[in-house]
C-alpha cells in the first residue's frame, strides 16, 4: 500500500478550498459546465503551489510614493503540457496565473483492453529543454500515461518536470515513482485502488467524457 510519506518528491494538497472543489467534482450530479470551471479553478490552485520555488531577482520600481526594491520572476520560462485530451481542461487556469508560458500537447489514449497508452500526437515548444514543465491530466490511474507523457519530454531534452493531477492511484504514482527520476508530482488526492476497468476508485469518472459531455 502506497503511503505518499515515503515518497518526498509527492505533494499531496490539502489545503480547503481544493479539497471543497474536488468534492463538487466528484459528485456524479455535477454537470459539465460546473466541471470544467472545478478543473481550470483546481489547475490554476496547484499552479500556485508547484511554482512556490521558481527564482526571484530584484529589480527597481517607481511606486506613485517613491522608488523601491522589488522582486520579479527570473527563473527559466514555463511550458504547460497538457495530455490530451483530458489535461485541456487545465490549460486555461495555469495560462492565467503564466500568460507568458508556452503549450506543448502530448496525445495519448489509454487502449480500454490493455491499459497500456497509445501516442497519437505530440507538439512541444522548440526550447523545451529550457523550460520549467508542468505535465498536466486529472487523472494519474495505472501511471502509464503519465510515465509515457514524462518519457516523450526527456528524449527531446526536457530537465525539469513536474506532473499536476487532481486525483491520483497509489498504482499510478508507484508507476511515476519507479519508472521516472527526478520529477515532482502534486495531486489534490490519492484514492483508494483502481477497479478491475482502470478506473479509480472513489475517483470522479472519465475526466475527458464529463469535461466534454461525451457520454
Ligand atoms: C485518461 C486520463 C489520463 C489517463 C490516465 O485519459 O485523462 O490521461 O486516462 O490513465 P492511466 O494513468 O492508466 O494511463 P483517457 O485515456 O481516458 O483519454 P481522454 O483524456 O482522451 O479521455
Ligand atoms: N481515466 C479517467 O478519466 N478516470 C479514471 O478513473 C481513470 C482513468
Amino acid at each position: 500500500m502506497t503511503d505518499v510519506r515515503d515518497y518526498p518528491n509527492v505533494l499531496v494538497m490539502e489545503h480547503p478550498l481544493i479539497q471543497h472543489k474536488l468534492s463538487i467534482l466528484r459528485d456524479e450530479k455535477t454537470g459539465a459546465k460546473e466541471f470544467r470551471e472545478l478543473v481550470k479553478e483546481l489547475a490554476m490552485l496547484m499552479a500556485y503551489e508547484a511554482t512556490r520555488n521558481f527564482q526571484l531577482a530584484e529589480t527597481t520600481v517607481k511606486t506613485p510614493v517613491t522608488e523601491t526594491t522589488t522582486k520579479v520572476l527570473a527563473g527559466k520560462k514555463v511550458a504547460v503540457i497538457p495530455i490530451l485530451r483530458a489535461g485541456l481542461g487545465m490549460v486555461d487556469g495555469i495560462l492565467e496565473l503564466i500568460p507568458a508560458a508556452k503549450v506543448g500537447h502530448v496525445g495519448l489514449y489509454r487502449d480500454p483492453e490493455t491499459l497500456r497508452p497509445v501516442e497519437y500526437y505530440c507538439k512541444l515548444p522548440e526550447d523545451i529543454g529550457e523550460r520549467d514543465i508542468l505535465i498536466v491530466d486529472p487523472m494519474l490511474a495505472t501511471g502509464g500515461s503519465a510515465a509515457a507523457a514524462v518519457q516523450f519530454l526527456r528524449d527531446r531534452g526536457a530537465k525539469e518536470i513536474n506532473l499536476l493531477v487532481l486525483l491520483a492511484a497509489p498504482e499510478g504514482i508507484d508507476e511515476v515513482v519507479r519508472t521516472c527520476d527526478n520529477i515532482k508530482i502534486y495531486t489534490c488526492a490519492v484514492d483508494s485502488h483502481l477497479n478491475d476497468h482502470g478506473y479509480i476508485v472513489p475517483g470522479l469518472g472519465d475526466a475527458g467524457d464529463r469535461l466534454f459531455g461525451t457520454k
